[in-house]
């Protein structure tokens, strides 16, 4: 079974805009659940601009799916990882000006600080991911770190679908199907995301060695129109259809 991961970073961010406790990002997580969900992401960001602190201890505590939180590898995140020991931990790369996570992780270029910096993590009980992209060079140093998993960076693929640019896109699809094959046969659990959507969504889903899809910005948007509910039903249908 393909497991969808909901991102909910992003009722957040509609919370923050206003400054109120609404909508509450816990409420929105027990939802998924209740809605089929497999597990629930929420990145906390440097800047705090949509999780916060506060947010983290209440899916902790809150939650009975597992948490997948995604941070930057910096020695504060650590110390919040290590004392919240989420399910999973999904180290990303982060600017402070980016709009959204751009690329995947060099691991390559960082392959020393990165294997001290998950050691902790690992020995914590977290499961440790790298989101990074297709290389084959990236996919190869995530595995000899020791990380678990590997979610590989659907945005460029999606980005190409969204501008009608298709050679690119099923070049890009190409590289991912290969990519995630690469993982699988190096031991790593391969997860994928970033920017998918009902129309984009099928032929990921259809890689197999592909076990867990994290989903966000799409089912919030979409929640305004089908209700939250609705909308991770319908993405779950469209992966299962895509699986068989
Ligand atoms: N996976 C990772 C590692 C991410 O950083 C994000 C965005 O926070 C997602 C998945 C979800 O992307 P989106 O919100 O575009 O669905």
């Amino acid at each position: 079974m393909l497991r969808l991961g909901v991102n909910i970073d992003h009722v957040a961010t509609v919370r923050n805009a206003r400054g109120t406790p609404w909508p509450d990002p816990l409420r929105a997580a027990l939802l998924a659940e209740q809605a089929g969900a497999d597990g629930i992401t929420a990145h906390l960001r440097e800047d705090r601009r949509h999780i916060r602190d506060a947010d983290i201890d209440a899916l902790m505590s809150g939650l009975r799916l597992p948490l997948n939180l995604e941070m930057a590898a910096t020695a504060e995140m650590q110390a919040i990882a290590l004392r919240h020991k989420p399910h999973a931990v999904c180290l990303v790369p982060e600017k402070r000006e980016e709009r959204t996570t751009e690329g995947g992780l060099d691991v390559v270029g960082q392959e020393a600080m990165l294997a001290r910096y998950i050691a902790p993590l690992r020995e914590a009980g977290s499961r440790v991911s790298l989101f990074i992209g297709h290389e084959p060079a990236q996919i190869r140093a995530a595995a000899r770190i020791g990380a678990a998993v590997v979610e590989l960076h659907t945005g460029a693929y999606c980005d190409f679908d969204t501008e009608g640019r298709t050679a690119e896109r099923d070049a890009e699809l190409a590289a991912l199907i290969e990519g995630a094959a690469l993982a699988d046969s190096l031991g790593l659990e391969v997860h994928a995301g970033h920017g998918l959507t009902f129309d984009t969504v099928a032929p990921i889903a259809a890689i197999p060695q592909v076990k867990e899809l994290n989903i966000g910005h799409f089912l919030i948007s979409e929640a305004i129109f089908l209700g939250f509910p609705d909308a991770i039903t319908e993405m779950r249908r469209r992966i299962e259809e895509a699986r068989s």
